[in-house]
């Protein structure tokens, strides 16, 4: 089967609190879109890539992958899972039920080659899919009444979800329309397969395929690339 990816870039980046959104913020002289998908755009293993973008997006047209032929224009919605789902619309017709989606956030730069290798290596052949994460490190704590601790929880067992979040288009599509169908707006991919009784697979990154969330994040997303090479 085929691999193709979607980038959801439709968000307007409220806790960065920026003008611009911060996909197309800064990052060493290039939009942090543009980084993003240097990756998925370089891999010869990816057929192309959808890329949700909000509808009164004014910053696309100057990022250099505007007038790519490997990349492909959708749609945003209100909610990130909409605008997977809208990626996905643009990726049928061209590809299978069977092929394989790695969805991506366009927030997410720094990205290792070699995790997405793994990732990718890993599942290939795997029934559900599945997704990059790291083992969480920190004690965790539940916490009740006044902010209070309630209980310390086993951190054993507990990981952050990271993306890309590697499924089959015909499966993914279906479990994010189910998820949209029961009011359940599902923060990411593999929740919309949970619902459904998948257990999607846990494939072990780097911490530094951050989310750029906040303007911390910036000088670390440029510290990360740099180490990286890129
Ligand atoms: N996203 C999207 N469509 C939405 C909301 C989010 O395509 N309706 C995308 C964002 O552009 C981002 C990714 O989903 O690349 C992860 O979302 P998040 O980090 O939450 O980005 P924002 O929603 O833009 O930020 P915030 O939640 O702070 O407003
Ligand atoms: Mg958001």
């Amino acid at each position: 089967p085929a691999l193709w990816a979607v980038l959801p870039a439709a968000g307007v980046g409220r806790r960065m609190g920026s003008a611009v959104p911060k996909q197309y913020l800064d990052l060493a002289g290039r939009a942090v879109i543009e980084h993003t998908l240097d990756l998925f755009v370089a891999d010869p293993r990816i057929r192309g890539v959808a890329v949700a973008l909000g509808r009164e997006d004014a910053y696309w047209g100057d990022t250099g992958y505007a007038d790519h032929p490997k990349v492909m224009r959708a749609p945003g919605g209100a909610e990130r899972c909409h605008s997977v789902l809208n990626a996905l619309g643009v990726l049928e017709g061209r590809a299978g039920d069977d092929d394989w989606v790695l969805v991506h956030d366009a927030a997410r730069p720094c990205l290792r080659v070699a995790d997405l290798d793994r990732l990718i290596e890993a599942l290939m052949d795997d029934p559900v899919g599945g997704l990059l994460g790291i083992q969480v490190r920190d004690t965790m704590k539940r916490a009740g009444e006044g902010e209070r601790i309630e209980t310390t929880v086993d951190r054993s067992s507990l990981w952050h979800a990271y993306t890309p979040q590697m499924f089959r288009l015909g499966l993914l599509r279906h479990a994010l329309h189910d998820a949209l169908e029961a009011g359940d707006l599902v923060t990411d991919d593999a929740s919309a397969m949970e619902r459904l009784g998948r257990a999607p697979r846990l494939i072990e990154g780097h911490a530094d395929n951050i989310k750029i969330t906040r303007a911390e994040d910036l000088p670390l997303a440029r510290f990360y690339l740099q180490q990286q090479g890129r």
